[in-house]
């Protein structure tokens, strides 16, 4: 059994509702999930049953309608009005627990392949030339040592989604959360960056939680829970 003192992330009885005109569509119905360190994760449900809703909220980036999120020991609880007291520590355990990667990069198009990387480091009160050091090593890791001055337009997909995944490495964090993180990407290019984003995580120690319609990509993580109805239940692939 594992120790609750590896346990990184958590959520008890999480609910999410968006009321929209007067109707209220219930999206997560009671959510109880546990990611231990270094742990693999796949998360798994069709278009539309709330994974990408479910990883915003992990990631402290939503509020959950009711429940209690606890990341990094520390517990964000149930109510909106708590919640946002914790603003601050919010974004605090944010930037230091936790990484994302999207299905579409979400890099910022002006700067560069090494200014995108080494801003989140900067933000976090890196001086620039440390920062700088810290994103050309992980850059270099991901094979895109001869892509530092590429602005996002002049990469290609692959490249495009390795870079978001150094960014996401940038501030070391404990977790990484990755919606459709090659949902984007042809077949071959998926293989490469999915298995670079694996190795990474493992390497770094990083418990990682990736929502995908790919099964084939599933299979690899070390469970994979299924979304349906607004329940999670763990099933074998
Ligand atoms: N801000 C919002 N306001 C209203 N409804 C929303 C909002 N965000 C998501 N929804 C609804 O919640 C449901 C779940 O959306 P979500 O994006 O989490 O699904 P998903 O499982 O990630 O789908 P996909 O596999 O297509 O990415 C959808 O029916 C969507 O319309
Ligand atoms: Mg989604």
């Amino acid at each position: 059994m594992t120790d609750i003192s590896d346990t990184v992330l958590s959520l008890k009885n999480v609910e999410k509702s968006f009321v929209q005109e007067n109707i209220s569509l219930d999206v997560l119905k009671g959510i109880c999930f546990e990611l231990h360190e270094q742990e693999m994760i796949a998360l798994t449900g069709a278009s539309g049953t709330g994974k990408s809703t479910l990883l915003q909220i992990m990631g402290l980036l939503d509020l959950p309608t009711r429940g209690t999120v606890t990341v990094g020991h520390v517990e964000f609880s149930t109510t909106k009005a708590r919640y946002l007291l914790h603003v601050t520590q919010r974004d605090r355990i944010r930037r230091q627990f936790l990484g994302f990667v999207y299905q579409y990069h979400h890099l910022l198009p002006e700067l560069t392949a090494l200014e995108n990387v080494s801003l989140p480091r900067i933000i976090s009160g890196t001086p620039k030339d440390l920062a700088e050091k810290q994103a050309k090593e992980l850059l270099h890791e991901l094979g895109l040592e001869e892509r530092y001055n590429h602005t996002p337009a002049k990469l290609s997909g692959g490249e495009q989604q390795r870079v978001a995944i150094a960014r996401a490495l940038v501030n070391q964090p404990h977790i990484i959360l990755a919606d459709e993180p090659t949902g984007n990407l042809d077949d071959a290019t998926t293989e490469h960056v999915f298995q670079l984003l694996l190795d990474l995580t493992q390497r770094k120690k990083i418990a990682i939680v990736v929502a995908t319609h790919n099964l084939d990509l599933a299979k690899r993580m070390s469970k994979c829970f299924h979304l349906h109805f607004g329940k999670l239940e763990e099933i074998t692939l």
